[in-house]
Formats: C-alpha cells, sequence, structure tokens
C-alpha cells in the first residue's frame, strides 16, 4: 500500500478521425460487425504527431490541471510500445518538449503495452518516497504497428496520450500487477533481426499479430483476478467500488467480467466507442475524460485495471475515503 494525490490530469486523441464506415471502404467489415462484437464506432489516427508530441500535449494539460510549474516535475515515465525511436526514451523527448533539460529530471520509458500505464502508475507512486512531483504518461501511436488490409487487428486500435501529475498525499493505493510470459505469441510482433551477417538487409514485418479468441478468453480472466486481488487487499467489497476504469479494449470483454462479477456495467467506465483500444495510453484518457464528466468523486474510490501483451495485467485500487 502506498499513498499519493492525484493533482492533474489530461488526454489528447490523434489528430484524425476514423469511423467504421471509413474502414469499411478500406478492409472487408462492417460498422454492424465491428459495433456489435467490440462496442468501437471511431478510433483516431495521428497523420503528423508521432508519440511524444501526444505525450507532450497531454503533459501539458495535467500539468494546468495540477496548478503546478512544469519546473517542479522531478520524474517523467512514459508507458508506450510505440516510442517515436528506439533511443532516446520517449520520456527524454517530452522533457525536451517541455523546455526541462536544465533541470534535474529521472526520464524514462517502460513498456507494459496495454497494461503500461498501470505499471508506470505503480512505480511512480513508489517513487513519491523519494521525489514530490512526478508525470506518469500513456501515449500511443500504434496505428505505425498495424497493417491496415488486415481486418481483424485494424479496426481494434487507435492513437492518443493521456497523463497524470502526482504528487505526495493522503489517498492510499492498493496495487497487483502480473505477467505470465507469452510462448504462444498471442499478441505479437516480429522483432528487430540479430545481425549475423553486415549484409542481411532481410526486410521485417512489425505489425502487430493476435490470437483474438485466446486475449478474449484471458482478458475476462485476468480482469476479474485483478480486481479481487486489490479488493482483497483493501478489504473493501465491489459495492465500496464508485467507478472501475478497465483498459478499453472491447465492450463484450468488460461487460463478461461485470456479468461475472454480478456488477452493473455501469460501474465500468467506457469511452471505447469514440477512441477504440489506445494501448498504453487508454486508462489516463479514461481517468481523464471520467473526472472531467464528473464521475470521479473528490472522496470516492476507483479501480484502474488493465491488461495486455506481454502477457500483462493488473489493477490500482485508489482509495480516497480516508483522505477526507
Ligand atoms: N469484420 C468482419 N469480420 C471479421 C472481422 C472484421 N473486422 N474480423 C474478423 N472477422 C471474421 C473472422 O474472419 C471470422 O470469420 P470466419 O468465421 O469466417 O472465420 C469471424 O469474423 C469471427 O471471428 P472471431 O475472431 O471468432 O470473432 P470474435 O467474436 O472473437 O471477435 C475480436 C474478434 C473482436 C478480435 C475478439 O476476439 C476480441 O476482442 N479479442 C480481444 C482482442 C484484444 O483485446 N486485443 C487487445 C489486447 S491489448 C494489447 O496489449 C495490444
Amino acid at each position: 500500500m502506498s499513498s499519493i494525490e492525484i493533482l492533474g490530469t489530461g488526454y489528447v486523441s490523434a489528430e484524425k478521425k476514423i469511423s467504421n464506415f471509413d474502414l469499411e471502404k478500406r478492409v472487408d467489415t462492417s460498422d454492424e460487425w465491428i459495433v456489435q462484437r467490440t462496442g468501437i464506432s471511431s478510433r483516431y489516427v495521428s497523420e503528423t504527431e508521432n508519440t511524444s508530441d501526444l505525450a507532450y500535449k497531454a503533459s501539458l494539460k495535467a500539468i494546468e490541471d495540477a496548478h503546478i510549474q512544469k519546473e517542479d516535475i522531478e520524474v517523467i515515465i512514459v508507458a508506450t510500445m510505440t516510442p517515436d525511436c528506439m533511443t532516446p526514451s520517449t520520456a527524454c523527448l517530452v522533457q525536451a518538449k517541455l523546455g526541462l533539460n536544465d533541470c534535474p529530471i529521472f526520464a524514462f520509458d517502460i513498456n507494459g503495452a496495454c497494461s503500461g500505464f498501470l505499471y508506470a502508475f505503480q512505480i511512480a507512486s513508489d517513487l513519491l518516497n523519494r521525489y514530490h512531483h512526478i508525470l506518469v504518461i500513456g501515449s500511443e501511436t500504434i496505428s505505425k504497428m498495424i497493417d491496415w488490409n488486415d481486418r481483424s487487428t485494424c479496426v481494434l486500435f487507435g492513437d492518443g496520450a493521456g497523463a497524470m501529475v502526482l504528487g505526495r498525499g493522503e489517498t492510499q493505493l492498493y496495487h497487483y500487477a502480473n505477467s505470465e510470459g507469452d510462448l504462444q505469441q498471442v499478441l505479437h510482433t516480429e522483432g528487430l533481426p540479430l545481425i549475423h551477417d553486415l549484409q542481411n538487409s532481410e526486410p521485417q514485418t512489425h505489425f502487430l499479430t493476435m490470437k483474438g479468441n485466446d486475449v478474449f478468453r484471458f482478458a475476462i480472466r485476468v480482469l476479474k483476478e485483478s480486481i479481487e486481488n486489490v479488493l482483497e487487499q483493501s478489504g473493501l467489497t465491489i459495492d465500496d467500488i464508485d467507478l472501475v476504469i478497465p483498459h478499453q479494449a472491447n465492450y463484450r470483454i468488460i461487460n463478461h467480467v461485470a456479468k461475472k462479477m454480478k456488477v452493473d456495467i455501469s460501474k465500468f467506465y467506457m469511452n471505447l466507442q469514440e477512441f477504440g483500444n489506445t494501448s498504453a495510453a487508454s486508462i489516463p484518457i479514461a481517468y481523464a475524460m471520467a473526472k472531467e464528466e464528473g464521475l470521479i468523486p473528490e472522496h470516492g474510490r476507483v479501480i484502474l485495471v488493465g491488461f495486455g501483451a506481454g502477457l500483462t495485467y493488473g489493477a490500482t485500487l485508489i482509495d480516497n475515503v480516508g483522505g477526507q
């Protein structure tokens, strides 16, 4: 258990909105199929902005919302599986875009796929023992690793970024994080080739491939397990929770979990209709939107829960009732 305060939040979508009807013109699919199987109606795709640009824009909003100076930031963590480049890290690029080059900043990326923000949030909350203000970002331009001719994946994903500024406070957190290793390559991209021969210039694919049904079953199992784990740690029940913010992958996955837990679906926040699955950005975007909509009580309890490639998963229960 650790204690923090979420001082500010912000989010941005990518520039171009793509509807299911737009995708109908590109691949053999239909709005009806996509909505019925996933709940998704549209997604945003980046045309000119890379992951660090989206991260920077979301950060500016979170810093403004937190009512701090950007110079107060001591740590920047970016959760992403679609960085601008292999190095420098996206966090260092965000530092530069914020004009904090001369400030002492501990900046790094983590790749936990769609669980990335949860992982980053949990690391950040522990780092608050050493630092006062931490910027945690989930940002993705996942469109660049999607095969836009593959109907089984291209309808699911979108680009965007969400950010939080964390500080020290009285809000209690209960964390759970796990990973299982992906021996079956359930969610997978090819890697960069090892250079055995300097003449080797074989083209490599970096597109995401997915065994959708396996991910579906995995997601239902681990979302329930993760929520139950943090509830047990806290001694609370699901009835004590005001809102669950799940990774925004698929309405049917979330609905199955709600049914299995015998919880009304309205307790699960969803924006996937508009955004699709933005991977590591999905939970911070959803949190910031829910807050904007007045759905996060000032003295309430929220569970963040997610899963992703790795296979990774986890949850955090944010208990702000004791902090009043
Ligand atoms: N439009 C029309 N038909 C389609 C489409 C499409 N976009 N995609 C697949 N189909 C077809 C299939 O080819 C198949 O046809 P067939 O029966 O003739 O073979 C049929 O629809 C049924 O396919 P299924 O894969 O069984 O469909 P399902 O109901 O399982 O839905 C889906 C597929 C939406 C991918 C679902 O399995 C799912 O959501 N899985 C989880 C995916 C997920 O959350 N991924 C993100 C992980 S997070 C991360 O870290 C990246």
